[in-house]
């Protein structure tokens, strides 16, 4: 079963009552964002209103889906919480090890041997859990969540920041960490700081050469990257609803590069036409039922700076088609003369070397069959392409479909390569170069969301622009950055001059959708006797072991690092290379703080093995103390651990015997997950008091026996010197989050529970 009606069905019936309550209780008419947020209450009805970007929040989302890099040890965590199946419906989709690099075929079976590992425990482990498994090869995680589960008015979290394009379907869909998504497996809330919401008002109407890519092209250069932090962003109007579905997922998937938690649209005549096309036409059934609790309110909309925090009017039928770009998504420029100038002075060459259309954000079939429109004309006037063309299709169903309709063939007589239906170049997954960071300055061009320096191809020399795919098309034509298809003309092979018509495309097949095998992999009922094999000698994979409780005494413990600075999850648990590494703990804990910038000497990886006096690298030091039995404490300026909400970060410096981690103030996630781990994660009461510590330093901490709620620590920092100092840190754990430190961590609280 790919989808769960009666779970959908469930929400409807909640949801307006729930919504009602709400709007009584707030005292004024609803956004659709607080419909759905007031509507998945852990706590069910509603009995106080939220004050937007202050009050945590604990909410009971009805899905969750992970991609193949970040469940590994999303997973191997859940297995820890023993429960029998997951609480709420899960799937996994293998999409982010797949390399692109000569073709679908080729690059799907390399991959599948020299992942075979990870993917068959994916497997396994979806399998005796509930968990829906989408193959290797079956399709991008969001292409495939939008055509297969995403729902109106729905609340769904993903280990993938582009969990956010299922708003194309009118859910609230938001990407988090691994850490969050278990806790909802295994059954407990997931908590958010209730976001702010900014309105975006679209009127008008696309035409032309000018796509829904062009309207999140617009609201990036408009809010920038920083721009959406904390918020929802809601888009209506006019122009809103006559968009299809699938370029409205265009223009939520990109709500992650403005930073926003997530971005929605009303549900309306697009959603109802996608649902029903891709065989579900028992949920639009369902949403016509309760059609006016999955919009906002009629005043809203009437007045809408009266209901958000901030609004953008943007008039459809005056947007022109953009490039955004190099190394940032929000830098805009507008197609034709502006470009020109642009490239000139800050020097990007015009030359354009590859059009690269995918990825999650536009490879629906609309995308492929408008690109496509563009690609037919370079065959009937003769034109020879001067770029190369790359196209990942966003899952099997599109990919045959637009196969059986003839669209891959137009690409593949211009020689396209048709890479696998997955990530690929998007994620760095393309073998473009031999030796990337020693490859040649160039500009590409691609319908993919983010853009920055090595993403794609791993060479900093690489200008990334991002586009529609129908303008990535062109612009791979003409092979030139400035290439305005409005205006400019392009020379044929016999010596002509013509023009690219505007292009056309369906927004869903004629035909209706088909495909032969999706990929997709239902567990069994009863998975109880499925056998999860991880190989003692697996460089990978590696089964997690409870951590032992820290304890109620902490004495002797010594400094690891005191950490100068910015220090971020990146700092912690570097990514790039140890990617590799991401569901093996130990391995992955080689790179812990290793980003870290020393504040007795101002360099990384480079800290004082108080047992020695010697210097070494942080996990080397730090496993050195771990050996002699010798806690350690972290010590950290402003922020510490802001970045991604990446679990690995506290984890690791959890298995490697760091008992506590104290900062002039933490990146909240970053705490939430060292609590979740059973460490101490402690700021100073002084802020000050950072810099009485040193490097020779030991701790003793003289209260932790009577941890409690609102009642502050006592530490003993005593020096090398054997003078001392006493002071006081803060903490911010409530009754659960100390059971948590109790237990050893909050999924062995859960397993004693469900024992
Ligand atoms: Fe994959 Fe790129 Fe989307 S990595 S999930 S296609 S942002």
């Amino acid at each position: 079963m790919a989808f769960d009606i009666d779970m959908i069905k469930g929400v409807y019936t909640n949801m307006a009552a729930r919504v009602d309550k709400a709007r009584e209780i707030v005292g004024k008419p609803l956004t659709l964002s607080e419909k759905i947020l007031y509507s998945h209450l852990w706590d069910g009805t509603p009995s106080k209103a939220f004050i937007r970007g202050k009050d945590y929040v604990d909410f009971a989302p009805d899905r969750i889906a992970c991609q193949d890099a970040t469940a590994q040890m999303a997973l191997l965590q859940f297995m820890q919480a023993g429960k029998a199946k997951v609480a709420v419906p899960t799937t996994v989709h293998c999409d982010h090890l797949i390399q692109a690099k000569e073709g679908a075929a080729k690059d799907l079976k390399h991959a599948n041997n020299v992942s075979s590992e990870v993917f068959n425990f994916l497997e396994s482990v979806s399998n005796k859990y509930g968990i829906g498994f989408w193959k290797p090869g079956a399709g991008i995680i969001h292409q495939v969540v939008l055509e297969n589960y995403a729902f109106p008015g729905g609340m769904m979290i993903g280990t993938d920041s582009h969990t956010v394009n299922a708003g194309g379907l009118g859910m609230l869909a938001i990407g988090v960490g691994g850490a969050d998504a278990v806790d909802v497996m295994a059954g407990m809330a997931w908590e958010l700081k209730f976001p702010k919401l900014i309105g975006v008002k679209l009127t008008g109407k696309l035409s032309g050469w000018t796509a829904p890519k062009d309207v999140i092209l617009k609201v990036a250069e408009i809010l920038t990257v920083k721009g959406g932090t904390g918020a929802i962003v809601e888009y209506f109007g006019p122009g809103a609803t006559s968009m299809s579905c699938t370029g409205k997922g265009t223009i939520c998937n990109m709500g992650a590069e403005i930073g926003a938690t997530t971005s929605t649209f009303g549900y309306d005549d697009s959603m109802e036409r996608y649902l029903r096309s891709t065989d579900r036409e028992d949920v639009a059934d369902a949403a016509n039922k309760i059609r006016k609790y999955l919009t906002a309110d009629d005043e809203v909309y009437v007045n809408p700076e009266a209901y958000f925090d901030q609004v953008i009017e943007i008039n459809l039928s005056e947007l022109g088609p953009l490039l955004n770009g190099p190394f940032t998504p929000d830098l805009s420029t507008e197609v034709g003369e502006s470009m020109t100038k642009k490239a000139k002075e800050n020097d990007w060459p015009i030359k354009v070397e590859w059009g690269l259309i995918g990825s999650c954000t536009n490879s629906s079939y609309e995308d492929l069959s408008r690109a496509s429109s563009i690609a037919q004309q370079a065959l009937d006037k003769n034109l020879k392409t001067k770029a190369e063309f790359g196209i990942n299709p966003g899952s099997e169903q599109v990919r045959y479909t637009a196969e059986r309709d003839g669209i891959l063939e137009v690409f593949e007589k211009l020689d396209a390569k048709i890479f696998t239906n997955a990530c690929g170049p998007c994620i760095g997954q393309w073998a473009r170069y031999s030796d990337p960071k020693n490859a040649p300055k160039n500009s590409i061009v691609h319908s993919f969301n983010r853009n920055f320096a090595k993403r794609a191809d791993g060479n900093p020399n690489t200008h990334a622009f991002v586009a529609s795919p129908e303008l990535t098309a062109a612009i791979a034509i003409a092979g030139r950055l400035d290439f305005n298809p409005l205006k400019d003309k392009l020379i044929n092979e016999n010596g002509e001059e013509v023009m690219l018509d505007e292009p056309t495309g369906w927004e869903l097949p004629p035909k209706g959708f088909e495909v032969k095998d999706n990929g997709y992999l239902e567990p069994e009922a009863d998975g109880s006797h499925v056998q999860v094999e991880v190989k003692e000698d697996s460089e990978r994979l590696q089964l997690l072991t409870p951590f032992e409780p820290i304890g109620d005494s902490i004495t002797g413990a010594k400094l690891l690092i005191k950490a100068f600075g910015k220090c971020t999850t990146d700092h912690i648990s570097m990514a790039g290379p140890w990617l590799r590494y991401r569901g093996h703990l130990d391995n992955i804990s080689n790179n812990t703080l290793i980003g870290a910038v020393n504040a007795f000497n101002q360099k990384t990886n480079f800290v004082k093995n108080q047992l020695t006096g010697e210097y070494g690298g942080v996990p080397d030091v730090q496993r050195a103390y771990k050996k002699a039995g010798i806690k350690t404490v972290v010590v950290g300026d402003h922020n510490y651990g802001e970045g991604s909400s990446r679990e690995h970060a506290a984890m690791q410096p959890r298995h490697l015997g760091v008992a506590a981690v104290i900062v002039k103030s933490f990146a909240r996630i970053h705490e939430t997950n060292l609590k979740k781990q059973g460490m101490l994660g402690l700021t100073f009461d002084n802020e000050s008091d950072y810099d009485l510590i040193l490097e020779d330093d030991t701790f003793n901490f003289l209260d932790l026996n009577e941890f409690a709620p609102n009642k502050p620590l006592t530490l003993e920092v005593v020096h090398a010197d054997g003078s001392k100092d006493v002071i006081t840190l803060n903490h911010t754990y409530n009754e659960a989050q100390i059971a948590w430190y109790k237990e050893g961590s909050a999924l062995n609280l859960i397993k004693k529970q469900n024992a």
